[in-house]
């Protein structure tokens, strides 16, 4: 430990003062904006006419997670992939119920202003050394491009693209963390357009900033050199020999599914653990937003984020030593996080065991629940729950019922104007 502690001022010398100052720019920044308003241009919510019980499909699409990140070059190591995840639901409306549509149509995406990544981050240029040999440019892990065909999960019952390689740079490389994509539904049979969902938000963020701290240059060696002399390792020295290291090469990393080296910490306790006394280095509030999007992109935005919760709440992730040592304990990194029943009880619990992102309505009235309605069609991703404060990511809401809120009104997909939910009965 002392040594690390020496390496500290050898690896960082003379490089802490820059990162601050970065930090302090990005602060006055901050300051000079609207009270509560980010600074990345916001997309008006589009003023449509409550979408009608006439339409005869509703159309629910969401990304998984509320922001996905990404790594602004990939030169030195990787630690994930540019991969969003879009889900899609779409239902039959009826007059007193309504039906999952799964099958029958064609469900296309495509990311609005924003056609290649490729350039925006270099990711391609090493992908074949982390994994992914022989990936062309601008095609994701999975074999997703920017626009393109969603496939049907029968074990999910929602349509999927995963992986989308997309990027918060449009075409004029305007930078804008809640890019939006087109959802349009066709049918199998004849091709027409049968509904869609004009503007969704893809949440994707580059904002990573180990640099404050590794220093703004030469910031992947720093971190590499640090890594080595931590813990024997020699990545640095493989990184000159043109070897480069995806961090789950050793680290366990259940966002990639990928089992580490036994003894080997997973990567998320590894990180956190070993920086929980390491914040007070930036003045980044919450010291999430220095590694997580961020100062500027503000990941959490959804209703919790309106009334002042903040990451580290106890009853939401806590500190990074809460984060780290709930590992050492046996939580599972991605797979176990916090719930919404852990503050609204158990009315508004997510199904037992699973993520709040891969459950269902499991008590409302009759008929709604099993594996039928995804939580996030009505509410949305986590940190992102509708209201949200950022008019991009109502405008699904406010075309599908009107208002700019979680979806409240049953015509979205059937008669009946108002009722409760949960608790309406089923299990
Ligand atoms: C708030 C400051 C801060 C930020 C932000 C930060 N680090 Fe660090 N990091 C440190 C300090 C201090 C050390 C110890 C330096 C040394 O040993 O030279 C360190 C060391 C490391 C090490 C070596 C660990 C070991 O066992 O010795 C790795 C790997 C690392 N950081 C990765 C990252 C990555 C990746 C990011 C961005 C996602 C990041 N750091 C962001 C401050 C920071
Ligand atoms: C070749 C294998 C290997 C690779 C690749 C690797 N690590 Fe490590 N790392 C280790 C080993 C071994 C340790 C020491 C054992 C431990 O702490 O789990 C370690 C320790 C760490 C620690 C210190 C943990 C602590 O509690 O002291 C951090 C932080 C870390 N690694 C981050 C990273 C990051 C970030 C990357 C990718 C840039 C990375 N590692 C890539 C093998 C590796
Ligand atoms: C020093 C950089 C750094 C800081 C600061 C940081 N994180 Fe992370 N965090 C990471 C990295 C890197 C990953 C992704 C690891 C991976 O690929 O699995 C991650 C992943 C996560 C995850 C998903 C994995 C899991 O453990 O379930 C959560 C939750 C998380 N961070 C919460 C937080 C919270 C809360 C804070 C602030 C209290 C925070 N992080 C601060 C670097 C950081
Ligand atoms: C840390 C505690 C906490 C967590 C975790 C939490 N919430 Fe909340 N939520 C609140 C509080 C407090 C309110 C405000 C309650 C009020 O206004 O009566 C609220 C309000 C809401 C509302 C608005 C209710 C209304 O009728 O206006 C919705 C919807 C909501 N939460 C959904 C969720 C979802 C979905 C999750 C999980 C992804 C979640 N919440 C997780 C604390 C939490
Ligand atoms: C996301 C779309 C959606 C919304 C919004 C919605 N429902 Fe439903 N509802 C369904 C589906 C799907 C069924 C199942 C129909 C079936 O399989 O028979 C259903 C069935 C029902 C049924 C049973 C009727 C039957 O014949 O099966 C009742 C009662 C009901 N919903 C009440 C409500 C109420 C009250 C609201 C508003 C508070 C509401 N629903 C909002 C999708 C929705
Ligand atoms: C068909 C739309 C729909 C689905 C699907 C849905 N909800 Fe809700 N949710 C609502 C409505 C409407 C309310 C307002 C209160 C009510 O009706 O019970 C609500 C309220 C909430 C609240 C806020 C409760 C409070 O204290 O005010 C939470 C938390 C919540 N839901 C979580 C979930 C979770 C978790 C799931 C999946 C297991 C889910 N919801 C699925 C429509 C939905």
């Amino acid at each position: 430990m002392g040594s690390r502690l020496l390496h500290t001022h050898g690896g960082l010398g003379g490089r802490d003062a820059l990162g601050i100052a970065f930090a302090a720019l990005f602060l006055t920044l901050l300051a000079a904006a609207p009270a509560g308003a980010a600074i990345y241009p916001r997309t008006a919510a589009p003023q449509l006419p409550v979408s009608s019980s006439k339409a005869q499909y509703a159309v629910f699409a969401v990304n998984d997670l509320g922001m996905h990140c990404f790594q602004k070059s990939y030169a030195g190591f990787m630690i994930l992939p540019p991969a969003n995840n879009m889900k899609v639901q779409v239902f039959r409306r009826g007059s007193e119920g309504a039906s999952l549509v799964t099958s029958g149509i064609k469900i296309q995406y495509s990311v609005i202003g924003n056609t290649y990544s490729a350039g925006k981050t270099d990711f391609w240029q090493y992908a074949s050394s982390y994994g992914y040999p022989g990936l062309k440019a601008n095609v994701g892990i999975t074999g997703n491009k920017l626009s393109g065909t969603m496939t049907w999960s029968s074990k999910d019952r929602w349509w999927i693209a995963t992986a989308i390689p997309v990027t918060p740079y449009s075409d004029q490389l305007v930078f804008n963390p809640l890019q939006t994509v087109k959802i349009t539904v066709r049918s199998t049979k004849t091709n027409k357009v049968l509904a869609t969902q004009p503007k969704v938000v893809i949440p994707v963020s580059d904002e990573m900033r180990c640099d404050y701290c590794h220093g703004p240059q030469n910031t992947a060696a720093s971190i590499l050199q640090a890594h080595d002399a931590g813990n024997g390792t020699h990545l640095y020295a493989d990184l000159q020999a043109g070897v480069r290291h995806a961090c789950s090469e050793c680290h366990a990393d259940n966002a990639l599914g990928k089992p580490g080296v036994p003894g080997v910490k997973p990567l998320s306790q590894a990180i956190h653990g070993f920086h929980a006394d390491k914040m007070t280095m930036t003045t980044v509030t919450p010291s999430c937003y220095t590694c997580h999007p961020g100062a500027i992109t503000k990941c959490l935005r959804g209703r919790m984020a309106a009334i002042g919760f903040t990451c580290t709440d106890a009853k939401c992730h806590g500190s990074m030593r809460t984060v780290a040592d709930t590992q050492a304990a046996g939580r599972q990194a991605w797979l176990q996080e916090p719930t919404c029943a852990g503050c609204h009880g158990a009315t508004y619990a997510e199904n037992p065991g699973q993520l709040y992102r891969n459950s269902y309505l499991a008590n409302g009235p009759e008929n709604m629940n099993g594996k039928k309605i995804m939580c996030e069609a009505c509410h949305n991703s986590p940190h992102a729950e509708w209201a949200s404060t950022m008019s991009a990511d109502n405008a699904e809401p406010i075309n599908l019922q009107g208002q700019a809120t979680y979806i409240r009104d049953c015509r979205t997909c059937h008669g009946g104007e108002s009722g409760k939910i949960h608790g309406g009965g089923g299990g």
